[in-house]
């Protein structure tokens, strides 16, 4: 089942006097698949962790109708799959089968069905017989693709997917979309890719600065060129590489 997520006027410091998150609201409906896009160091990795609690601000994060707050993190963990900008951060078990088994095993799934879930997300990865490697001997793109395997595995009803499509090679980043196009929760993905994302996302937010500066139709951000720059994405850049190489 897909929830919706409704940021009221967040803000969020790391240290006093620099805030991070300056106000943020947002409204993402059940079901939908929105992409946020912003420069670096704009704050959307902050943004994310607050999805399930990882951090907490001021103001109001709601999955569905459960404030994430420090009571409801058992159930809102169960809720957010949050597949980490670093897949470093997503990885601590010795093996990928045990790293992708972890969340079903967690969440009450039998060793049978925790054991289906592990092949079918690994599948989905392009990581067949990668059940027994160890995630740190993996190189920077799989090691992405497990951590993708471990969320998928627990079919969480909101997923937030941390640049999901960098160290992807291109084979790879259609599969994903693929997949993403398949998932029945609601998806909130931060990537500076803007391809993949215009081709999986209804909306697009931008964030810049710690404010969420618009959201709209991925048309209306499309079509706005000072919103684009202010969302890091330099539109001249495309229009000139595709007008050189791909007449
Ligand atoms: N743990 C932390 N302690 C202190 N400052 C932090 C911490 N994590 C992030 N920051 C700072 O907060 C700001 C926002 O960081 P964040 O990682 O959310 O940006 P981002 O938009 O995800 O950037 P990128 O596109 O590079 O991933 C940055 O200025 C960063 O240096
Ligand atoms: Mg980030």
């Amino acid at each position: 089942m897909a929830y919706g997520i409704k940021i009221e006027d967040l803000s969020f410091s790391y240290t006093a006097g620099n805030p991070v998150l300056k106000s943020v609201s947002l409204d993402i409906y059940p079901g939908e698949k929105i992409g946020i896009i912003g420069p670096s160091g704009a704050g959307k990795s902050t943004l994310l962790l607050h999805l399930n609690g990882i951090l907490s601000g001021k103001g109001t994060v709601k999955i569905g109708d459960i404030k994430v707050e420090k009571k409801s993190l058992p159930e809102i963990r169960r809720l957010v799959g949050l597949v980490f900008q670093n897949p470093d951060d997503q990885l601590f078990n010795p093996t990928v089968g045990e790293d992708v088994a972890f969340g079903p095993l967690n969440f009450g799934y039998s060793r049978e069905d925790a054991a289906a879930r592990v092949r079918q997300a690994l599948g989905e990865m392009n990581l067949y017989g990668f059940e027994n490697a160890d995630s740190h001997h993996l190189s920077l793109g799989e090691r992405k693709r497990v951590a993708l395997a471990t969320v998928l595995a627990t079919s969480p009803g909101v997923i937030a997917f941390d640049e999901p499509f960098s160290s992807l090679d291109s084979v790879m980043v259609v599969q994903l979309l693929g997949i993403i196009g398949r998932l029945d929760a609601t998806l909130v993905i931060v990537s500076q890719s803007l391809l993949p994302l215009l081709s999986c996302c209804d909306r697009l937010a931008v964030l810049a600065g710690g404010e969420i500066r618009a959201c709209g139709t991925k048309d209306e951000v499309l079509r706005n060129e000072e919103l684009l720059r202010e969302g890091g994405v330099d539109i001249d850049f495309y229009r000139e590489a595709f007008k050189k190489f791909l007449k």
